[in-house]
């Protein structure tokens, strides 16, 4: 889904959630190509982010696998269940756009 989309930035985010028994199917990345093609062709849209924990390897894999860049981490920017995690910020430009190959 797009847990934002600013049209008239031109700047979404991406998020999404797997039932355990589905993950390891390449079911994520191939939905998530098909709403960032929507967002950069049909949508005109600049810029695509992906925020996930820092310890979230199989999140950090799927925005790789998308051909996004990590562009940094905010340390202990989510506070969730009495502890601080470190957030990953990851994105892919219109210009690197190529269906996430
Ligand atoms: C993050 C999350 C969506 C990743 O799910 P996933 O199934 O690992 O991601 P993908 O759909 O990209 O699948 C890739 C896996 O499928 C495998 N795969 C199997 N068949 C495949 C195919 N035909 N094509 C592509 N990959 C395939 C890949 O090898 C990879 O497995 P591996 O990581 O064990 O090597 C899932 O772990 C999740 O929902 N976690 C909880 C919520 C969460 O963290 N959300 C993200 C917050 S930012």
């Amino acid at each position: 889904m797009f847990v934002a989309f600013d049209a008239a930035a031109g700047t979404c985010e991406v998020g999404c959630w797997l039932d355990p028994a589905a993950e390891g199917r390449g079911l994520i990345t191939a939905a998530c190509r098909t709403v960032l093609d929507w967002a950069f062709t049909t949508r005109g849209m600049h810029r695509a982010e992906w925020h996930c924990r820092a310890d979230n390897a199989r999140s950090a894999a799927v925005a790789e696998r998308l051909g996004m860049t990590l562009e940094g981490v905010r340390r202990e920017a989510w506070p969730y269940d009495g502890t601080r995690h470190d957030t990953q910020d990851w994105a892919v430009l219109a210009g690197e756009w190529r269906g996430g190959a």
